[in-house]
Protein backbone atom coordinates (compact mmCIF):
# COMPACT_ATOMS: atom_id res chain seq x y z
CA UNK A 1 0.00 0.00 0.00
CA UNK A 2 1.29 3.50 -0.94
CA UNK A 3 2.52 5.95 1.96
CA UNK A 4 -0.39 8.00 1.74
CA UNK A 5 0.39 9.60 5.32
CA UNK A 6 3.18 11.80 3.27
CA UNK A 7 0.52 12.40 0.17
CA UNK A 8 -1.76 14.15 2.73
CA UNK A 9 -1.57 17.95 2.04
CA UNK A 10 -1.83 18.96 5.99
CA UNK A 11 -3.57 22.39 5.31
CA UNK A 12 -6.71 20.81 3.93
CA UNK A 13 -7.44 18.02 6.20
CA UNK A 14 -11.10 17.59 7.23
CA UNK A 15 -12.13 19.47 10.27
CA UNK A 16 -14.78 17.13 11.33
CA UNK A 17 -14.51 13.43 11.20
CA UNK A 18 -17.42 10.92 11.75
CA UNK A 19 -17.30 7.40 11.63
CA UNK A 20 -19.66 4.67 12.15
CA UNK A 21 -17.75 1.86 13.29
CA UNK A 22 -19.62 -1.03 12.26
CA UNK A 23 -18.87 -5.00 11.84
CA UNK A 24 -17.75 -6.02 15.30
CA UNK A 25 -20.09 -8.76 15.25
CA UNK A 26 -19.42 -9.92 12.00
CA UNK A 27 -15.30 -9.33 12.79
CA UNK A 28 -16.58 -11.72 15.79
CA UNK A 29 -18.62 -13.95 14.07
CA UNK A 30 -15.61 -14.91 12.03
CA UNK A 31 -13.39 -16.19 14.55
CA UNK A 32 -16.38 -18.00 16.18
CA UNK A 33 -16.03 -15.46 19.14
CA UNK A 34 -19.08 -14.07 21.24
CA UNK A 35 -20.08 -10.49 19.59
CA UNK A 36 -19.03 -9.05 22.79
CA UNK A 37 -15.48 -9.89 21.84
CA UNK A 38 -15.78 -8.01 18.64
CA UNK A 39 -16.63 -4.97 20.68
CA UNK A 40 -13.85 -5.14 22.71
CA UNK A 41 -11.65 -5.15 20.21
CA UNK A 42 -13.53 -2.42 18.49
CA UNK A 43 -12.37 -0.14 21.27
CA UNK A 44 -9.32 -1.40 21.23
CA UNK A 45 -8.98 0.43 17.93
CA UNK A 46 -9.85 3.82 19.38
CA UNK A 47 -6.99 4.57 20.80
CA UNK A 48 -4.43 4.52 17.62
CA UNK A 49 -6.90 5.97 15.25
CA UNK A 50 -6.98 9.54 17.88
CA UNK A 51 -3.42 9.47 18.01
CA UNK A 52 -3.16 9.48 13.99
CA UNK A 53 -6.28 12.20 14.18
CA UNK A 54 -4.06 14.30 16.63
CA UNK A 55 -0.89 14.09 13.89
CA UNK A 56 -3.13 14.56 11.47
CA UNK A 57 -4.77 17.96 12.95
CA UNK A 58 -8.11 16.87 12.23
CA UNK A 59 -10.28 18.67 14.84
CA UNK A 60 -13.01 16.95 15.74
CA UNK A 61 -13.69 13.06 15.65
CA UNK A 62 -17.51 11.86 15.93
CA UNK A 63 -17.72 7.97 17.03
CA UNK A 64 -20.93 6.22 16.65
CA UNK A 65 -21.00 3.77 19.40
CA UNK A 66 -24.38 2.94 20.17
CA UNK A 67 -27.70 3.95 18.44
CA UNK A 68 -31.07 4.77 19.56
CA UNK A 69 -32.41 1.42 17.50
CA UNK A 70 -29.29 -0.59 18.94
CA UNK A 71 -31.86 -1.54 21.88
CA UNK A 72 -33.50 -3.51 19.91
CA UNK A 73 -30.51 -6.21 20.07
CA UNK A 74 -30.44 -8.80 22.85
CA UNK A 75 -30.52 -8.08 26.30
CA UNK A 76 -26.85 -9.31 27.26
CA UNK A 77 -24.80 -7.94 24.31
CA UNK A 78 -26.32 -4.44 25.51
CA UNK A 79 -25.11 -5.07 28.75
CA UNK A 80 -21.87 -6.25 27.57
CA UNK A 81 -21.88 -3.24 25.44
CA UNK A 82 -22.25 -1.07 28.48
CA UNK A 83 -19.66 -2.67 30.86
CA UNK A 84 -16.87 -2.27 27.82
CA UNK A 85 -17.95 0.72 27.58
CA UNK A 86 -16.90 1.43 31.35
CA UNK A 87 -13.77 -0.62 31.44
CA UNK A 88 -12.98 2.28 28.32
CA UNK A 89 -13.08 4.94 30.11
CA UNK A 90 -11.86 4.08 33.63
CA UNK A 91 -8.69 2.36 32.07
CA UNK A 92 -8.06 5.14 29.37
CA UNK A 93 -9.04 8.85 30.73
CA UNK A 94 -5.89 9.33 32.23
CA UNK A 95 -4.37 8.87 28.47
CA UNK A 96 -7.01 10.69 26.51
CA UNK A 97 -6.68 13.91 29.31
CA UNK A 98 -3.06 13.65 29.18
CA UNK A 99 -2.92 13.94 25.02
CA UNK A 100 -4.97 17.21 25.21
CA UNK A 101 -8.74 15.30 24.11
CA UNK A 102 -11.88 16.92 24.50
CA UNK A 103 -13.91 14.60 25.37
CA UNK A 104 -18.26 15.42 25.04
CA UNK A 105 -21.18 12.79 24.35
CA UNK A 106 -23.53 13.28 21.75
CA UNK A 107 -26.71 11.36 22.72
CA UNK A 108 -29.43 10.61 25.39
CA UNK A 109 -28.32 10.04 28.83
CA UNK A 110 -31.76 8.36 29.70
CA UNK A 111 -32.22 4.90 29.90
CA UNK A 112 -28.27 4.12 30.20
CA UNK A 113 -27.72 2.47 33.53
CA UNK A 114 -26.57 4.88 35.76
CA UNK A 115 -22.79 3.21 36.49
CA UNK A 116 -22.22 4.42 32.48
CA UNK A 117 -23.88 7.52 32.76
CA UNK A 118 -21.66 8.39 35.99
CA UNK A 119 -18.38 7.48 34.48
CA UNK A 120 -19.33 9.25 30.93
CA UNK A 121 -19.93 12.20 32.74
CA UNK A 122 -17.12 11.86 34.74
CA UNK A 123 -14.44 11.61 31.93
CA UNK A 124 -16.54 14.73 30.22
CA UNK A 125 -15.61 16.79 33.42
CA UNK A 126 -11.96 15.12 33.32
CA UNK A 127 -11.40 16.47 29.94
CA UNK A 128 -12.66 20.24 29.95
CA UNK A 129 -10.30 22.77 29.01
CA UNK A 130 -8.85 20.71 26.52
CA UNK A 131 -8.30 21.67 23.18
CA UNK A 132 -5.74 19.13 20.90
CA UNK A 133 -8.71 17.53 19.32
CA UNK A 134 -12.46 17.38 20.03
CA UNK A 135 -13.74 13.16 20.86
CA UNK A 136 -17.12 13.42 20.58
CA UNK A 137 -18.67 9.83 21.70
CA UNK A 138 -22.31 9.30 20.33
CA UNK A 139 -23.71 6.66 22.66
CA UNK A 140 -27.65 6.14 22.60
CA UNK A 141 -27.41 8.45 19.81
CA UNK A 142 -30.20 8.94 17.08
CA UNK A 143 -30.15 11.71 14.77
CA UNK A 144 -33.95 12.08 14.11
CA UNK A 145 -33.97 12.05 18.34
CA UNK A 146 -31.57 14.95 18.73
CA UNK A 147 -33.78 17.10 15.77
CA UNK A 148 -36.80 16.36 18.14
CA UNK A 149 -34.58 17.13 21.56
CA UNK A 150 -33.33 20.27 19.93
CA UNK A 151 -36.32 21.43 18.47
CA UNK A 152 -38.28 21.14 21.84
CA UNK A 153 -35.16 22.60 23.78
CA UNK A 154 -35.75 25.43 21.30
CA UNK A 155 -39.75 25.92 22.11
CA UNK A 156 -39.13 25.77 26.00
CA UNK A 157 -37.19 28.98 25.57
CA UNK A 158 -39.31 30.55 22.76
CA UNK A 159 -40.99 34.03 22.45
CA UNK A 160 -44.42 34.44 20.59
CA UNK A 161 -43.75 35.44 17.47
CA UNK A 162 -40.50 33.43 17.26
CA UNK A 163 -39.75 30.95 14.36
CA UNK A 164 -36.92 28.49 14.37
CA UNK A 165 -33.58 29.44 12.04
CA UNK A 166 -30.98 26.68 11.52
CA UNK A 167 -28.20 28.86 13.47
CA UNK A 168 -31.04 28.31 16.64
CA UNK A 169 -31.31 24.63 15.91
CA UNK A 170 -27.81 24.16 15.79
CA UNK A 171 -27.42 25.40 18.84
CA UNK A 172 -29.65 23.11 20.70
CA UNK A 173 -28.14 20.15 19.21
CA UNK A 174 -25.90 17.44 20.69
CA UNK A 175 -23.21 18.49 18.66
CA UNK A 176 -23.35 23.15 19.04
CA UNK A 177 -20.15 24.66 18.93
CA UNK A 178 -18.69 21.77 16.12
CA UNK A 179 -18.51 22.46 12.64
CA UNK A 180 -20.38 20.23 10.08
CA UNK A 181 -19.07 16.82 9.46
CA UNK A 182 -16.42 17.16 6.42
CA UNK A 183 -16.19 13.01 6.15
CA UNK A 184 -18.56 10.89 6.93
CA UNK A 185 -16.51 6.84 7.56
CA UNK A 186 -18.43 3.80 7.30
CA UNK A 187 -16.66 0.62 8.03
CA UNK A 188 -17.77 -3.31 7.14
CA UNK A 189 -19.19 -2.79 3.64
CA UNK A 190 -22.36 -1.33 4.71
CA UNK A 191 -24.04 1.89 2.04
CA UNK A 192 -26.17 3.82 4.88
CA UNK A 193 -26.08 6.44 7.37
CA UNK A 194 -28.23 4.61 10.07
CA UNK A 195 -29.34 7.58 11.35
CA UNK A 196 -26.32 9.29 12.33
CA UNK A 197 -25.74 13.06 12.26
CA UNK A 198 -28.66 13.39 9.90
CA UNK A 199 -28.16 17.49 9.94
CA UNK A 200 -24.52 17.79 10.08
CA UNK A 201 -23.69 15.52 7.28
CA UNK A 202 -25.65 17.65 4.68
CA UNK A 203 -22.57 18.27 2.63
CA UNK A 204 -20.53 15.12 4.02
CA UNK A 205 -18.27 13.21 1.81
CA UNK A 206 -18.87 9.92 2.69
CA UNK A 207 -16.35 7.20 2.38
CA UNK A 208 -17.16 3.44 2.87
CA UNK A 209 -14.73 0.59 3.39
CA UNK A 210 -15.63 -3.76 3.59
CA UNK A 211 -13.19 -3.42 6.33
CA UNK A 212 -14.48 -4.50 9.88
CA UNK A 213 -13.95 -1.89 12.47
CA UNK A 214 -11.67 -4.34 14.58
CA UNK A 215 -9.48 -4.11 11.71
CA UNK A 216 -9.59 -0.78 11.32
CA UNK A 217 -5.83 0.75 11.11
CA UNK A 218 -4.09 4.11 11.28
CA UNK A 219 -2.92 3.73 7.59
CA UNK A 220 -6.72 3.24 6.43
CA UNK A 221 -7.56 6.75 8.10
CA UNK A 222 -4.65 8.10 6.13
CA UNK A 223 -5.69 6.62 2.49
CA UNK A 224 -9.32 8.25 3.29
CA UNK A 225 -7.92 11.50 4.26
CA UNK A 226 -6.05 11.45 0.54
CA UNK A 227 -8.68 10.07 -0.75
CA UNK A 228 -11.13 12.71 0.75
CA UNK A 229 -8.56 15.53 -0.42
CA UNK A 230 -9.25 14.38 -4.20
CA UNK A 231 -12.52 15.12 -3.76
CA UNK A 232 -14.49 18.35 -5.71
CA UNK A 233 -16.69 19.51 -3.00
CA UNK A 234 -19.30 21.95 -4.75
CA UNK A 235 -21.56 22.62 -2.02
CA UNK A 236 -24.23 23.00 -5.17
CA UNK A 237 -22.14 25.58 -6.43
CA UNK A 238 -20.09 25.25 -9.51
C1 LIG B 1 -20.99 -1.93 15.49
O1 LIG B 1 -20.80 -3.28 15.23
C2 LIG B 1 -21.09 -1.63 16.96
C3 LIG B 1 -22.46 -1.37 17.44
C4 LIG B 1 -23.51 -1.20 16.70
C5 LIG B 1 -22.63 -1.31 18.88
P1 LIG B 1 -22.02 -4.29 15.08
O2 LIG B 1 -22.32 -4.86 16.41
O3 LIG B 1 -23.15 -3.61 14.41
O4 LIG B 1 -21.39 -5.38 14.14
P2 LIG B 1 -22.13 -6.14 12.95
O5 LIG B 1 -22.69 -5.09 12.04
O6 LIG B 1 -23.19 -6.99 13.57
O7 LIG B 1 -21.04 -6.93 12.30
C1 LIG C 1 -24.81 1.71 13.34
O1 LIG C 1 -24.54 0.36 13.16
C2 LIG C 1 -24.65 2.08 14.78
C3 LIG C 1 -23.29 2.01 15.30
C4 LIG C 1 -22.20 1.70 14.65
C5 LIG C 1 -23.18 2.32 16.70
P1 LIG C 1 -25.69 -0.74 13.13
O2 LIG C 1 -25.02 -2.03 12.90
O3 LIG C 1 -26.54 -0.61 14.34
O4 LIG C 1 -26.54 -0.28 11.87
P2 LIG C 1 -27.52 -1.10 10.92
O5 LIG C 1 -28.49 -1.81 11.80
O6 LIG C 1 -26.66 -2.06 10.16
O7 LIG C 1 -28.11 -0.07 10.03
MG1 LIG D 1 -23.68 -3.39 12.48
Amino acid sequence: MKDYASLIDRERVPRHVAIIMDGNGRWAKKRSLPRVEGHRRGAQVIESLMDAAIELGIGVVSLYAFSTENWSRPKDEIAGIWRLLEIFFEANIEKIRGKGVLLRHSGSMRHLPASTRRIIEDSVGQTRGNGVITLNFCLNYGGRQELLDAVNGWAASRRPGDRITGRALERHLYTAGLPDVDLLIRTSGEHRISNFLLWQVAYAEMIFTRVLWPDFKPRHLYRMIYEYQQRDRRFGGL
